[in-house]
Protein backbone atom coordinates (compact mmCIF):
# COMPACT_ATOMS: atom_id res chain seq x y z
CA UNK A 1 0.00 0.00 0.00
CA UNK A 2 2.78 2.40 0.93
CA UNK A 3 4.62 1.13 -1.62
CA UNK A 4 1.64 2.12 -4.58
CA UNK A 5 1.07 5.29 -2.86
CA UNK A 6 4.64 7.01 -3.88
CA UNK A 7 4.77 5.01 -7.39
CA UNK A 8 1.58 7.08 -7.62
CA UNK A 9 2.99 10.27 -6.18
CA UNK A 10 5.64 10.24 -8.16
CA UNK A 11 3.43 9.73 -11.41
CA UNK A 12 1.42 13.11 -10.75
CA UNK A 13 4.86 15.00 -10.23
CA UNK A 14 6.11 13.68 -13.17
CA UNK A 15 2.78 13.97 -15.53
CA UNK A 16 2.57 17.90 -13.69
CA UNK A 17 6.06 18.57 -14.40
CA UNK A 18 5.54 18.63 -18.37
CA UNK A 19 2.57 20.49 -20.16
CA UNK A 20 3.05 17.75 -22.87
CA UNK A 21 2.59 14.82 -21.09
CA UNK A 22 4.11 12.92 -24.56
CA UNK A 23 7.03 14.73 -24.30
CA UNK A 24 9.42 12.46 -23.53
CA UNK A 25 12.63 13.94 -21.62
CA UNK A 26 15.64 12.75 -23.16
CA UNK A 27 19.38 12.70 -21.48
CA UNK A 28 20.88 15.69 -22.54
CA UNK A 29 24.57 15.50 -20.60
CA UNK A 30 26.07 12.97 -18.75
CA UNK A 31 29.24 11.93 -17.69
CA UNK A 32 30.27 7.90 -16.64
CA UNK A 33 31.87 8.55 -13.65
CA UNK A 34 32.45 11.09 -10.81
CA UNK A 35 35.61 12.94 -12.10
CA UNK A 36 38.80 12.37 -10.39
CA UNK A 37 39.14 14.06 -6.71
CA UNK A 38 35.50 14.18 -5.84
CA UNK A 39 33.72 11.25 -3.75
CA UNK A 40 29.46 10.56 -4.43
CA UNK A 41 28.35 11.61 -0.69
CA UNK A 42 24.73 10.72 -0.98
CA UNK A 43 21.58 12.39 -2.23
CA UNK A 44 20.99 15.80 -2.11
CA UNK A 45 18.12 16.67 0.31
CA UNK A 46 15.19 17.50 -1.56
CA UNK A 47 14.29 20.91 -0.14
CA UNK A 48 17.84 22.03 -1.18
CA UNK A 49 17.86 25.14 -3.39
CA UNK A 50 19.55 24.77 -6.66
CA UNK A 51 20.59 28.28 -8.57
CA UNK A 52 20.91 26.60 -12.52
CA UNK A 53 21.73 28.82 -15.47
CA UNK A 54 20.11 27.93 -18.86
CA UNK A 55 22.11 28.56 -21.46
CA UNK A 56 19.44 28.67 -24.77
CA UNK A 57 20.83 27.91 -28.58
CA UNK A 58 22.63 31.41 -29.74
CA UNK A 59 21.10 31.92 -33.17
CA UNK A 60 23.87 32.39 -35.24
CA UNK A 61 27.20 31.36 -33.54
CA UNK A 62 28.85 30.29 -36.90
CA UNK A 63 27.82 34.04 -37.99
CA UNK A 64 29.74 35.33 -34.91
CA UNK A 65 33.00 33.42 -35.91
CA UNK A 66 33.02 34.36 -39.52
CA UNK A 67 32.63 38.11 -38.27
CA UNK A 68 35.03 37.39 -35.68
CA UNK A 69 37.57 36.26 -37.98
CA UNK A 70 36.45 38.84 -40.74
CA UNK A 71 37.67 41.56 -38.65
CA UNK A 72 40.77 40.05 -37.48
CA UNK A 73 42.48 38.78 -40.85
CA UNK A 74 44.84 41.50 -41.63
CA UNK A 75 44.00 40.51 -45.29
CA UNK A 76 40.36 41.05 -45.16
CA UNK A 77 38.17 43.67 -46.54
CA UNK A 78 36.66 44.38 -42.54
CA UNK A 79 39.62 43.83 -40.63
CA UNK A 80 39.23 46.26 -37.49
CA UNK A 81 35.73 47.06 -38.44
CA UNK A 82 34.57 45.72 -35.03
CA UNK A 83 31.08 44.92 -34.34
CA UNK A 84 28.97 47.26 -31.75
CA UNK A 85 27.58 45.78 -28.59
CA UNK A 86 23.61 45.12 -30.27
CA UNK A 87 25.30 43.83 -33.58
CA UNK A 88 27.26 40.68 -31.72
CA UNK A 89 23.79 40.39 -29.35
CA UNK A 90 21.66 39.99 -32.62
CA UNK A 91 24.09 37.02 -33.67
CA UNK A 92 24.22 35.56 -29.76
CA UNK A 93 20.76 36.24 -29.19
CA UNK A 94 18.20 33.34 -29.11
CA UNK A 95 15.93 32.99 -31.67
CA UNK A 96 12.47 34.23 -31.27
CA UNK A 97 11.15 30.58 -31.08
CA UNK A 98 14.09 29.62 -28.70
CA UNK A 99 13.33 32.27 -26.22
CA UNK A 100 9.13 31.51 -26.30
CA UNK A 101 9.45 27.91 -26.34
CA UNK A 102 12.21 27.92 -23.27
CA UNK A 103 10.36 30.65 -21.43
CA UNK A 104 6.55 28.81 -21.97
CA UNK A 105 8.19 25.85 -20.47
CA UNK A 106 9.13 27.53 -17.68
CA UNK A 107 6.07 28.91 -16.74
CA UNK A 108 3.97 25.91 -17.56
CA UNK A 109 5.93 24.68 -14.71
CA UNK A 110 5.65 27.58 -12.46
CA UNK A 111 9.69 28.57 -12.85
CA UNK A 112 10.09 31.95 -12.48
CA UNK A 113 13.71 33.12 -14.72
CA UNK A 114 15.70 36.14 -14.63
CA UNK A 115 18.07 36.94 -17.64
CA UNK A 116 21.50 36.82 -16.82
CA UNK A 117 23.34 37.99 -19.84
CA UNK A 118 22.94 41.14 -22.08
CA UNK A 119 21.66 39.22 -25.30
CA UNK A 120 19.20 37.12 -23.27
CA UNK A 121 21.04 33.76 -23.81
CA UNK A 122 21.23 32.98 -20.19
CA UNK A 123 18.39 32.42 -17.87
CA UNK A 124 18.64 32.19 -14.17
CA UNK A 125 15.91 29.64 -12.59
CA UNK A 126 16.09 28.76 -8.82
CA UNK A 127 14.37 25.21 -7.69
CA UNK A 128 14.30 22.71 -5.56
CA UNK A 129 16.45 19.48 -5.67
CA UNK A 130 13.43 17.45 -5.70
CA UNK A 131 11.98 19.84 -8.58
CA UNK A 132 14.86 19.24 -10.82
CA UNK A 133 14.77 15.88 -9.99
CA UNK A 134 11.63 15.54 -11.49
CA UNK A 135 11.82 18.28 -14.31
CA UNK A 136 14.83 17.04 -15.28
CA UNK A 137 15.02 13.08 -15.06
CA UNK A 138 18.31 13.62 -12.72
CA UNK A 139 19.56 12.78 -9.45
CA UNK A 140 21.24 15.69 -7.72
CA UNK A 141 23.51 14.55 -5.17
CA UNK A 142 26.31 15.84 -3.02
CA UNK A 143 29.68 15.30 -4.02
CA UNK A 144 32.92 15.64 -2.11
CA UNK A 145 35.65 17.42 -3.17
CA UNK A 146 38.24 15.00 -1.32
CA UNK A 147 41.20 17.37 -1.25
CA UNK A 148 39.21 20.31 0.71
CA UNK A 149 35.93 18.31 2.35
CA UNK A 150 33.93 20.77 0.26
CA UNK A 151 30.59 19.59 -0.93
CA UNK A 152 28.62 20.37 -4.10
CA UNK A 153 25.59 19.19 -5.73
CA UNK A 154 25.86 18.11 -8.77
CA UNK A 155 24.37 14.97 -11.42
CA UNK A 156 26.25 12.57 -13.38
CA UNK A 157 23.02 12.79 -15.92
CA UNK A 158 20.14 15.31 -16.96
CA UNK A 159 17.37 14.99 -19.57
CA UNK A 160 15.27 17.47 -21.36
CA UNK A 161 11.96 17.49 -23.33
CA UNK A 162 12.55 16.30 -26.91
CA UNK A 163 10.62 19.22 -27.58
CA UNK A 164 13.51 21.54 -26.13
CA UNK A 165 16.05 20.31 -28.31
CA UNK A 166 17.74 22.65 -30.15
CA UNK A 167 16.08 25.57 -28.26
CA UNK A 168 18.39 24.57 -24.76
CA UNK A 169 21.77 24.45 -24.91
CA UNK A 170 22.51 23.08 -21.55
CA UNK A 171 21.61 23.35 -18.04
CA UNK A 172 24.73 24.89 -15.57
CA UNK A 173 26.06 23.72 -13.35
CA UNK A 174 25.17 20.14 -13.65
CA UNK A 175 27.45 17.85 -15.18
CA UNK A 176 30.29 20.38 -14.63
CA UNK A 177 31.79 20.21 -11.38
CA UNK A 178 33.33 22.66 -9.51
CA UNK A 179 36.99 23.93 -11.23
CA UNK A 180 39.33 25.93 -9.44
CA UNK A 181 41.37 28.15 -11.87
CA UNK A 182 45.03 27.85 -11.62
CA UNK A 183 47.34 30.81 -11.27
CA UNK A 184 49.63 32.45 -9.07
CA UNK A 185 53.32 32.56 -10.01
CA UNK A 186 56.19 30.60 -8.01
CA UNK A 187 57.94 32.59 -5.41
CA UNK A 188 61.28 31.77 -5.85
CA UNK A 189 62.57 33.52 -2.66
CA UNK A 190 63.13 37.18 -2.60
CA UNK A 191 65.05 39.87 -4.06
CA UNK A 192 69.12 39.56 -4.02
CA UNK A 193 69.08 42.97 -3.89
CA UNK A 194 66.99 46.18 -3.66
CA UNK A 195 66.28 46.91 -7.20
CA UNK A 196 67.46 50.20 -8.68
CA UNK A 197 66.13 51.89 -11.76
CA UNK A 198 68.52 52.42 -14.51
CA UNK A 199 68.04 54.55 -17.53
CA UNK A 200 66.83 51.76 -20.37
CA UNK A 201 69.73 51.57 -22.64
CA UNK A 202 68.82 50.92 -26.88
CA UNK A 203 67.50 47.34 -27.17
CA UNK A 204 70.53 46.00 -24.96
CA UNK A 205 68.92 43.78 -21.97
CA UNK A 206 72.20 42.90 -19.39
CA UNK A 207 72.82 39.89 -18.58
CA UNK A 208 71.87 40.78 -14.91
CA UNK A 209 68.28 40.67 -16.40
CA UNK A 210 68.80 36.83 -16.08
CA UNK A 211 68.56 36.73 -12.22
CA UNK A 212 66.52 39.89 -11.69
CA UNK A 213 64.02 41.09 -14.43
CA UNK A 214 62.57 44.39 -14.19
CA UNK A 215 60.38 46.49 -16.38
CA UNK A 216 64.09 47.73 -18.17
CA UNK A 217 64.79 44.39 -18.94
CA UNK A 218 61.35 43.88 -20.73
CA UNK A 219 61.36 47.30 -22.49
CA UNK A 220 65.37 46.89 -23.63
CA UNK A 221 64.96 42.87 -24.80
CA UNK A 222 61.44 43.57 -26.64
CA UNK A 223 62.50 47.20 -27.41
CA UNK A 224 59.07 48.40 -25.83
CA UNK A 225 58.80 52.27 -25.44
CA UNK A 226 59.48 54.21 -22.08
CA UNK A 227 56.91 57.59 -23.37
CA UNK A 228 54.09 57.57 -21.78
CA UNK A 229 50.77 56.79 -23.95
CA UNK A 230 48.26 59.57 -24.73
CA UNK A 231 44.86 57.82 -25.60
CA UNK A 232 42.46 57.99 -22.83
CA UNK A 233 39.66 55.67 -24.64
CA UNK A 234 42.22 52.98 -25.01
CA UNK A 235 42.12 50.58 -21.53
CA UNK A 236 43.80 47.49 -20.29
CA UNK A 237 41.76 45.28 -18.22
CA UNK A 238 43.26 42.45 -15.59
CA UNK A 239 41.64 40.19 -13.76
CA UNK A 240 41.98 38.33 -11.00
CA UNK A 241 40.59 35.35 -9.19
CA UNK A 242 40.49 33.09 -5.73
CA UNK A 243 40.39 36.23 -3.65
CA UNK A 244 43.67 38.00 -5.26
CA UNK A 245 43.17 41.76 -5.19
CA UNK A 246 46.24 44.42 -6.14
CA UNK A 247 48.18 46.53 -3.49
CA UNK A 248 48.15 50.03 -4.32
CA UNK A 249 50.74 50.10 -1.39
CA UNK A 250 53.16 48.12 -3.01
CA UNK A 251 53.23 49.85 -5.96
CA UNK A 252 53.69 52.84 -4.35
CA UNK A 253 54.71 53.20 -0.79
CA UNK A 254 52.07 55.89 0.04
CA UNK A 255 50.75 57.17 3.46
CA UNK A 256 48.06 55.77 5.41
CA UNK A 257 46.30 59.36 3.96
CA UNK A 258 46.24 57.78 0.80
CA UNK A 259 44.96 53.88 2.31
CA UNK A 260 41.41 55.80 3.18
CA UNK A 261 40.81 56.63 -0.59
CA UNK A 262 41.96 53.53 -1.62
CA UNK A 263 38.28 52.05 -3.16
CA UNK A 264 38.51 54.84 -5.52
CA UNK A 265 42.05 55.22 -6.40
CA UNK A 266 44.88 52.48 -5.40
CA UNK A 267 47.86 51.99 -3.53
CA UNK A 268 49.93 49.04 -4.16
CA UNK A 269 52.33 49.67 -6.83
CA UNK A 270 53.75 52.41 -5.56
CA UNK A 271 56.99 51.20 -3.95
CA UNK A 272 57.48 49.19 -7.02
CA UNK A 273 57.30 52.29 -9.56
CA UNK A 274 59.12 54.62 -7.14
CA UNK A 275 62.37 51.76 -7.20
CA UNK A 276 61.68 50.64 -11.18
CA UNK A 277 59.60 53.65 -12.91
CA UNK A 278 60.02 56.66 -10.75
CA UNK A 279 58.48 58.52 -13.61
CA UNK A 280 55.66 56.90 -12.88
CA UNK A 281 55.27 56.98 -9.51
CA UNK A 282 51.45 58.15 -8.33
CA UNK A 283 49.83 55.84 -12.02
CA UNK A 284 47.57 54.36 -10.61
CA UNK A 285 44.82 52.00 -11.50
CA UNK A 286 41.13 51.72 -11.32
CA UNK A 287 39.34 48.85 -9.26
CA UNK A 288 35.96 46.67 -10.18
CA UNK A 289 34.69 44.44 -7.61
CA UNK A 290 32.48 41.72 -8.73
CA UNK A 291 31.16 38.31 -7.00
CA UNK A 292 31.91 39.87 -4.13
CA UNK A 293 35.69 40.34 -5.07
CA UNK A 294 37.13 42.76 -2.33
CA UNK A 295 40.21 45.52 -2.08
CA UNK A 296 41.67 44.69 0.91
CA UNK A 297 45.22 46.30 1.12
CA UNK A 298 46.05 44.52 4.12
CA UNK A 299 47.21 40.89 2.19
CA UNK A 300 47.77 41.60 -1.09
CA UNK A 301 48.21 39.28 -3.54
CA UNK A 302 51.43 38.20 -5.08
CA UNK A 303 49.39 37.56 -8.60
CA UNK A 304 47.24 40.62 -8.46
CA UNK A 305 50.37 42.71 -7.98
CA UNK A 306 52.83 41.46 -10.10
CA UNK A 307 49.95 41.68 -12.77
CA UNK A 308 48.63 45.35 -12.14
CA UNK A 309 53.12 45.97 -11.18
CA UNK A 310 54.32 44.61 -15.14
CA UNK A 311 50.96 46.21 -16.83
CA UNK A 312 50.63 49.95 -15.43
CA UNK A 313 54.76 49.93 -15.50
CA UNK A 314 55.02 48.70 -18.84
CA UNK A 315 52.20 49.76 -20.19
CA UNK A 316 53.10 53.40 -19.65
CA UNK A 317 49.91 55.81 -18.96
CA UNK A 318 46.91 53.62 -20.59
CA UNK A 319 44.32 53.58 -18.30
CA UNK A 320 44.38 50.35 -16.61
CA UNK A 321 41.17 48.25 -14.40
CA UNK A 322 42.03 45.57 -11.89
CA UNK A 323 38.92 43.51 -11.90
CA UNK A 324 38.67 41.09 -8.90
CA UNK A 325 36.54 38.66 -9.22
CA UNK A 326 36.10 37.39 -5.11
CA UNK A 327 35.05 33.89 -4.26
CA UNK A 328 30.99 34.40 -4.17
CA UNK A 329 30.74 32.40 -7.11
CA UNK A 330 26.84 31.74 -8.58
CA UNK A 331 27.82 30.47 -12.09
CA UNK A 332 30.14 27.52 -10.49
CA UNK A 333 32.75 28.05 -12.54
CA UNK A 334 34.84 30.12 -10.17
CA UNK A 335 33.51 33.49 -11.63
CA UNK A 336 34.52 33.14 -15.61
CA UNK A 337 31.13 33.23 -16.61
CA UNK A 338 30.20 36.08 -14.26
CA UNK A 339 33.08 38.48 -15.51
CA UNK A 340 32.59 37.63 -19.09
CA UNK A 341 28.96 38.38 -18.99
CA UNK A 342 29.71 41.25 -16.46
CA UNK A 343 32.45 42.68 -19.79
CA UNK A 344 29.91 42.42 -22.22
CA UNK A 345 27.36 44.57 -20.46
CA UNK A 346 30.11 47.05 -21.07
CA UNK A 347 30.33 49.46 -24.16
CA UNK A 348 33.03 49.96 -24.84
CA UNK A 349 34.49 47.22 -24.14
CA UNK A 350 38.27 46.95 -22.73
CA UNK A 351 40.94 47.03 -25.70
CA UNK A 352 42.97 44.36 -23.67
CA UNK A 353 41.93 41.61 -21.23
CA UNK A 354 44.90 39.87 -19.34
CA UNK A 355 44.01 36.68 -17.22
CA UNK A 356 46.90 34.70 -15.57
CA UNK A 357 44.46 31.41 -14.75
CA UNK A 358 43.69 28.72 -16.24
CA UNK A 359 41.94 25.05 -16.17
CA UNK A 360 43.12 21.67 -16.85
CA UNK A 361 40.81 21.39 -19.64
CA UNK A 362 39.71 17.70 -18.85
CA UNK A 363 37.87 19.64 -15.43
CA UNK A 364 35.42 20.98 -17.97
CA UNK A 365 32.85 19.01 -20.01
CA UNK A 366 32.27 21.04 -23.11
CA UNK A 367 29.32 22.45 -22.76
CA UNK A 368 31.22 25.02 -20.55
CA UNK A 369 33.80 25.63 -21.91
CA UNK A 370 32.54 26.08 -25.76
CA UNK A 371 30.16 28.63 -24.23
CA UNK A 372 33.07 30.51 -22.44
CA UNK A 373 34.93 30.55 -25.67
CA UNK A 374 32.16 31.53 -27.35
CA UNK A 375 31.82 34.57 -25.05
CA UNK A 376 35.29 35.42 -25.71
CA UNK A 377 34.99 35.45 -29.40
CA UNK A 378 31.75 38.14 -28.67
CA UNK A 379 34.08 39.71 -26.58
CA UNK A 380 37.17 39.62 -29.63
CA UNK A 381 34.26 40.66 -31.91
CA UNK A 382 34.06 43.50 -29.93
CA UNK A 383 37.99 44.42 -30.39
CA UNK A 384 39.29 42.94 -27.28
CA UNK A 385 42.85 41.18 -27.25
CA UNK A 386 42.29 38.30 -25.23
CA UNK A 387 45.41 37.09 -23.60
CA UNK A 388 45.66 33.89 -21.16
CA UNK A 389 48.55 32.47 -19.16
CA UNK A 390 49.51 28.94 -20.64
CA UNK A 391 50.29 27.52 -17.45
CA UNK A 392 52.78 26.43 -15.33
CA UNK A 393 53.13 22.72 -15.60
CA UNK A 394 54.67 21.97 -18.68
CA UNK A 395 52.94 19.49 -20.94
CA UNK A 396 50.90 18.54 -17.71
CA UNK A 397 48.75 21.51 -17.44
CA UNK A 398 48.61 22.00 -13.77
CA UNK A 399 48.46 18.42 -12.99
CA UNK A 400 50.14 18.26 -9.80
CA UNK A 401 50.12 14.00 -10.19
CA UNK A 402 51.00 11.92 -12.63
CA UNK A 403 48.96 11.78 -15.80
CA UNK A 404 48.88 9.14 -18.44
CA UNK A 405 48.31 11.58 -21.16
CA UNK A 406 49.56 15.45 -21.45
CA UNK A 407 47.06 17.89 -20.28
CA UNK A 408 45.99 21.08 -21.85
CA UNK A 409 44.40 24.33 -20.60
CA UNK A 410 41.49 26.18 -20.91
CA UNK A 411 40.80 28.83 -22.14
CA UNK A 412 44.33 28.24 -23.61
CA UNK A 413 42.43 25.81 -25.96
CA UNK A 414 39.68 28.12 -26.91
CA UNK A 415 40.84 29.01 -30.82
CA UNK A 416 39.37 32.71 -30.15
CA UNK A 417 41.99 33.91 -27.53
CA UNK A 418 45.79 34.01 -27.11
CA UNK A 419 47.78 32.17 -25.55
CA UNK A 420 50.76 33.15 -23.79
CA UNK A 421 53.90 30.80 -23.01
CA UNK A 422 56.87 31.42 -21.21
CA UNK A 423 60.79 32.54 -21.60
CA UNK A 424 63.96 32.84 -19.95
CA UNK A 425 67.41 34.52 -20.08
CA UNK A 426 68.38 37.37 -22.43
CA UNK A 427 71.08 36.25 -24.48
CA UNK A 428 69.57 33.98 -26.05
CA UNK A 429 66.34 34.19 -24.87
CA UNK A 430 64.79 29.86 -24.00
CA UNK A 431 61.76 28.38 -23.30
CA UNK A 432 60.83 28.21 -19.34
CA UNK A 433 60.96 24.57 -18.58
CA UNK A 434 57.62 25.10 -16.99
CA UNK A 435 55.77 26.73 -20.11
CA UNK A 436 52.75 24.12 -21.08
CA UNK A 437 51.96 24.53 -24.30
CA UNK A 438 49.71 21.26 -26.45
CA UNK A 439 46.66 20.47 -28.00
CA UNK A 440 43.19 20.63 -27.31
CA UNK A 441 40.86 17.79 -27.08
CA UNK A 442 37.90 19.86 -27.16
CA UNK A 443 38.50 22.34 -29.95
CA UNK A 444 39.67 21.44 -33.64
CA UNK A 445 42.69 22.98 -34.90
CA UNK A 446 41.42 26.93 -36.40
CA UNK A 447 42.76 27.69 -39.76
CA UNK A 448 45.31 30.30 -38.63
CA UNK A 449 47.40 27.85 -37.04
CA UNK A 450 46.83 25.37 -39.14
CA UNK A 451 50.40 25.28 -41.39
CA UNK A 452 52.38 26.51 -38.61
CA UNK A 453 51.26 23.58 -36.40
CA UNK A 454 51.23 21.46 -39.01
CA UNK A 455 55.00 22.20 -39.52
CA UNK A 456 55.81 21.23 -36.12
CA UNK A 457 53.92 18.12 -36.27
CA UNK A 458 55.90 16.67 -39.46
CA UNK A 459 58.59 17.53 -37.42
CA UNK A 460 58.34 15.51 -34.84
CA UNK A 461 56.71 12.51 -36.26
CA UNK A 462 54.93 9.66 -33.97
CA UNK A 463 56.89 11.31 -30.83
CA UNK A 464 54.64 11.21 -28.02
CA UNK A 465 51.54 9.65 -30.85
CA UNK A 466 48.43 8.88 -28.24
CA UNK A 467 49.11 11.37 -25.47
CA UNK A 468 47.99 14.12 -27.37
CA UNK A 469 45.17 15.12 -29.91
CA UNK A 470 46.99 16.13 -33.15
CA UNK A 471 44.13 17.40 -34.93
CA UNK A 472 43.38 19.83 -31.46
CA UNK A 473 43.74 23.67 -31.10
CA UNK A 474 47.53 24.15 -30.21
CA UNK A 475 48.93 26.57 -28.07
CA UNK A 476 50.74 28.69 -27.09
CA UNK A 477 50.46 31.37 -29.51
CA UNK A 478 53.16 33.69 -28.45
CA UNK A 479 55.87 34.02 -25.22
CA UNK A 480 57.72 36.40 -23.21
CA UNK A 481 60.00 36.59 -20.28
CA UNK A 482 58.47 34.85 -17.34
CA UNK A 483 61.37 34.14 -15.17
CA UNK A 484 62.75 36.00 -11.54
CA UNK A 485 60.73 38.67 -12.03
CA UNK A 486 60.85 41.35 -9.44
CA UNK A 487 57.64 42.31 -7.69
CA UNK A 488 57.07 44.74 -4.60
CA UNK A 489 54.52 42.42 -2.43
CA UNK A 490 54.03 42.58 1.01
CA UNK A 491 56.23 46.00 1.19
CA UNK A 492 59.50 43.96 -0.22
CA UNK A 493 60.87 42.52 -3.25
CA UNK A 494 60.33 39.22 -4.56
CA UNK A 495 61.16 37.15 -7.58
CA UNK A 496 58.76 35.34 -8.86
CA UNK A 497 58.03 32.72 -12.08
CA UNK A 498 55.34 32.12 -14.62
CA UNK A 499 53.67 32.51 -17.39
CA UNK A 500 51.32 34.81 -14.96
CA UNK A 501 54.21 37.01 -15.92
CA UNK A 502 54.82 36.77 -19.07
CA UNK A 503 51.02 37.63 -19.54
CA UNK A 504 50.52 40.79 -18.51
CA UNK A 505 54.13 42.21 -20.52
CA UNK A 506 52.35 40.60 -23.16
CA UNK A 507 49.18 42.72 -22.57
CA UNK A 508 50.57 45.85 -22.15
CA UNK A 509 52.65 45.64 -25.56
CA UNK A 510 49.29 45.18 -27.23
CA UNK A 511 48.10 47.69 -25.22
CA UNK A 512 51.18 50.62 -26.29
CA UNK A 513 50.70 49.22 -30.27
CA UNK A 514 46.89 50.24 -29.55
CA UNK A 515 47.70 53.86 -28.37
CA UNK A 516 49.52 54.40 -31.27
CA UNK A 517 46.88 52.75 -33.62
CA UNK A 518 44.24 54.93 -31.99
CA UNK A 519 46.33 58.07 -31.72
CA UNK A 520 46.25 57.32 -35.62
CA UNK A 521 42.65 57.10 -36.01
CA UNK A 522 43.02 53.34 -36.19
CA UNK A 523 40.78 50.68 -34.73
CA UNK A 524 42.78 48.90 -31.49
CA UNK A 525 43.91 45.24 -32.86
CA UNK A 526 41.02 43.09 -31.00
CA UNK A 527 41.45 39.70 -31.66
CA UNK A 528 45.29 39.09 -32.57
CA UNK A 529 45.81 35.63 -33.96
CA UNK A 530 45.43 35.59 -37.30
CA UNK A 531 47.85 38.68 -37.30
CA UNK A 532 50.21 36.79 -35.37
CA UNK A 533 51.12 33.85 -37.38
CA UNK A 534 50.88 35.93 -40.18
CA UNK A 535 53.86 37.90 -39.14
CA UNK A 536 57.13 36.01 -38.29
CA UNK A 537 59.21 38.44 -38.79
CA UNK A 538 57.47 40.12 -35.93
CA UNK A 539 58.79 38.01 -33.14
CA UNK A 540 61.88 36.28 -31.91
CA UNK A 541 62.00 32.69 -32.81
CA UNK A 542 63.11 30.64 -29.48
CA UNK A 543 64.42 27.58 -30.33
CA UNK A 544 65.89 26.11 -27.51
CA UNK A 545 64.06 24.27 -24.79
CA UNK A 546 61.47 21.73 -23.45
CA UNK A 547 58.49 21.65 -21.09
CA UNK A 548 58.73 18.72 -19.88
CA UNK A 549 55.48 16.74 -17.53
CA UNK A 550 53.89 13.43 -17.49
CA UNK A 551 57.08 11.56 -16.80
CA UNK A 552 58.36 12.98 -20.67
CA UNK A 553 60.70 15.71 -21.87
CA UNK A 554 58.04 17.60 -23.08
CA UNK A 555 57.48 19.41 -26.31
CA UNK A 556 60.69 21.06 -27.40
CA UNK A 557 61.18 24.28 -29.10
CA UNK A 558 62.72 24.63 -32.56
CA UNK A 559 62.21 26.48 -35.62
CA UNK A 560 58.80 28.10 -36.07
CA UNK A 561 55.58 27.22 -34.17
CA UNK A 562 56.29 25.19 -31.26
CA UNK A 563 53.81 24.18 -28.21
CA UNK A 564 56.29 25.40 -25.96
CA UNK A 565 57.01 28.86 -27.10
CA UNK A 566 54.63 29.14 -30.00
CA UNK A 567 55.49 31.99 -32.82
CA UNK A 568 58.14 33.09 -30.44
CA UNK A 569 58.57 36.76 -28.21
CA UNK A 570 57.68 39.91 -29.73
CA UNK A 571 59.66 42.64 -31.41
CA UNK A 572 58.22 46.03 -30.50
CA UNK A 573 59.33 47.78 -33.08
CA UNK A 574 58.65 44.83 -35.91
CA UNK A 575 55.17 44.59 -34.92
CA UNK A 576 54.68 48.29 -35.17
CA UNK A 577 56.00 48.02 -38.72
CA UNK A 578 53.61 44.92 -40.03
CA UNK A 579 50.57 47.14 -38.20
CA UNK A 580 51.31 49.46 -40.43
CA UNK A 581 52.95 52.47 -37.86
C1 LIG B 1 17.73 32.86 -7.65
O1 LIG B 1 18.41 33.01 -6.42
C2 LIG B 1 19.46 33.99 -6.46
C3 LIG B 1 20.23 33.99 -5.15
O2 LIG B 1 19.74 33.12 -4.22
C4 LIG B 1 18.85 35.33 -6.74
O3 LIG B 1 19.88 36.30 -6.82
C5 LIG B 1 18.11 35.26 -8.06
O4 LIG B 1 17.46 36.50 -8.32
C6 LIG B 1 17.08 34.16 -8.05
N1 LIG B 1 16.50 34.04 -9.38
C7 LIG B 1 15.19 33.99 -9.58
C8 LIG B 1 14.73 33.87 -10.99
O5 LIG B 1 14.38 34.04 -8.68
C1 LIG C 1 67.44 58.82 -16.86
O1 LIG C 1 67.35 59.72 -17.97
C2 LIG C 1 66.61 60.90 -17.68
C3 LIG C 1 66.43 61.68 -18.98
O2 LIG C 1 67.61 61.64 -19.75
C4 LIG C 1 67.32 61.70 -16.60
O3 LIG C 1 66.58 62.86 -16.29
C5 LIG C 1 67.44 60.81 -15.35
O4 LIG C 1 68.20 61.49 -14.37
C6 LIG C 1 68.12 59.48 -15.68
N1 LIG C 1 68.01 58.61 -14.52
C7 LIG C 1 69.04 57.92 -14.04
C8 LIG C 1 68.81 57.09 -12.82
O5 LIG C 1 70.14 57.95 -14.54
C1 LIG D 1 40.69 15.51 -31.13
O1 LIG D 1 40.23 16.80 -31.49
C2 LIG D 1 39.15 16.80 -32.38
C3 LIG D 1 38.86 18.24 -32.73
O2 LIG D 1 38.45 18.96 -31.62
C4 LIG D 1 37.96 16.11 -31.74
O3 LIG D 1 36.89 16.06 -32.64
C5 LIG D 1 38.34 14.70 -31.31
O4 LIG D 1 37.29 14.11 -30.60
C6 LIG D 1 39.58 14.73 -30.44
N1 LIG D 1 40.01 13.38 -30.15
C7 LIG D 1 40.36 13.00 -28.93
C8 LIG D 1 40.82 11.58 -28.80
O5 LIG D 1 40.33 13.74 -27.98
Amino acid sequence: MVKLSVVFISFIALACASPHPRDALHVHERRDSVPNGFAHAGPAPDDHVLNLRLALVQNNIDGLHQKLYDVSKPKSASYGKHLSKAEVEALVAPSAETDTAVKNWLSANNIAYNTISPAGDWLGINMTVQQANTLFGAEFSNFKNQATGKQSVRTLSYSIPASLKGHIDFIHPTVAFPAKPLGGPKVVGKAKSQPKFSNVTANAAPASCNDQFTPSCAQELYGIPTTAATQSSNQLAVSGFIGQYASLSDLAVCSFILLAEWQASDLGLQLFLENLRPDLVGTTFSVELIDGGINNQNSPGDEADLDTQYTVSIASKVPTIFISVGSNNPDGISGFLDIVNYLETLNPVPNVLSTSYSFNEPELPFSIANSLCNAYAQLGARGTSILFSSGDGGVSGGQSGGCTEFVPTFPSTCPFITSIGATQNVNPEVSASFSSGGFSTLFAIPDYQSAAVESYLAGIGSQYAGLFNASGRAFPDVSAAGVNYIIAWMDEFWLVDGTSCSTPLTASIVSLLNDELISAGRAPLGFLNPLLYESPSAFTDITSGTNPGCNTNGFSAGAGWDPVTGVGSPIFSELRSVIGL
